[in-house]
């Protein structure tokens, strides 16, 4: 799967999350295929191993690592931000894969539910923790996997943490709304960095979201929907063209959708609600506020 002019990747270091699975590891192996280094951040070093062997066995390209974090930890993905800064000396490419749903409430050691944790928090954390090392290797570019969900979403900025009524629909679309404000802010604050940040919807996409949930019932949803999905394949195909693309280079701020810019729920482009997320979840995360990135 090349995208269309997609440039060779050769020398490029791309990390993507959630790869040992679904859309990211098809997205892993598009990237091998054009030649970059891929990071591969799994949270199972067995499955990551044998998706990594997968991809180079395809690709030939023998420049294939494993990082291995669980994401729902803040904790770890803190040390996992840490760990490349100290390992990596450049970053082109990031592509904030990583997402799933819970069908049950259940906070992470640090407090936080889980969807909001691993669909908003992780992708926070690692953008704005590894955004120096992007400035400095620019061109490159921030890639966050949103979902059309988002526009169910809402935004309380007096729970984020979702201490409140829990339905996983719910959490799911609120984090991935927010993820597509912060990438909105995000590129924004990168303007003229020469670092682009954009959002991707995969589509509908015969993958293991949902499998895991922890419902019987969300399970078997989902696979009754499997004749009216996409290949994962398919639903990568926008994520490596924005990773790659000649045609996208200077794209930011933006959302795409089967190559295709696409609009996102009115709510997400609030700048101001946008400003107030990021300052409200810099406090959660004790990160700076301020208007830096
Ligand atoms: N499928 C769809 O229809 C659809 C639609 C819109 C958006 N999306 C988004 O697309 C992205 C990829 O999802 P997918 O559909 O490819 O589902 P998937 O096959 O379940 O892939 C999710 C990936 O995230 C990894 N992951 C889950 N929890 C993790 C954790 N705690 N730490 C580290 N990695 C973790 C999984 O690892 P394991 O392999 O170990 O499970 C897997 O590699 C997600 O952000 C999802 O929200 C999907």
């Amino acid at each position: 799967m090349i995208a269309s002019n997609s440039s060779n990747m050769a020398g490029k270091v791309c990390v993507v999350t959630g790869s040992s699975s679904g859309i990211g590891k098809a997205t892993a192996l598009g990237l091998a295929a054009l030649g970059a280094t891929v990071v591969m951040v799994v949270r199972d070093q067995h499955r990551g191993e044998i998706a990594k062997d997968e991809i180079v066995a395809e690709t030939r390209n023998s420049e294939i690592r494993l990082e291995v974090c669980d994401l729902l930890s803040i904790n770890a993905t803190r040390e996992l931000v840490r760990r490349f800064g100290s390992s990596y000396s450049r970053l082109d490419v990031l592509v904030n894969n990583a997402g799933g749903v819970f069908a049950s409430r259940q906070n992470t050691p640090e407090g936080f539910e889980r969807t909001l944790a691993l669909n908003y928090l992780a992708p926070v954390l690692i953008a704005r923790g590894l955004a120096p090392l992007l400035v400095s290797s620019a061109p490159s570019r921030v890639i966050d996997v949103g979902s059309g969900e988002h526009a169910r979403g809402g935004l309380d900025f007096g729970d984020l943490r979702v201490t409140g009524h829990y339905s996983s629909r719910k959490a799911y679309s609120s984090a991935k709304l927010m993820l597509t404000m912060f990438t909105y802010e995000l590129a924004r604050r990168l303007a003229g960095t020469g670092v682009t940040a954009n959002v991707v919807q995969p589509g509908f996409v015969a993958t293991n979201l949902g499998k895991n949930s922890g419902s019987g019932l969300q399970s078997a949803l989902f696979r009754m929907m499997r004749p009216f999905q996409i290949s994962a394949e398919k639903a990568a195909e926008t994520s490596v063209y924005l990773s790659s693309s000649v045609d996208v280079k200077d794209a930011t701020g933006k959302c795409f959708s089967k190559m295709k810019e696409v609009k996102t729920s009115q709510v997400s482009y609030d700048e101001e609600k946008q400003k107030r997320l990021w300052d409200v979840t810099s406090g959660l995360l004790s990160l700076p506020k301020g208007s830096g990135y």
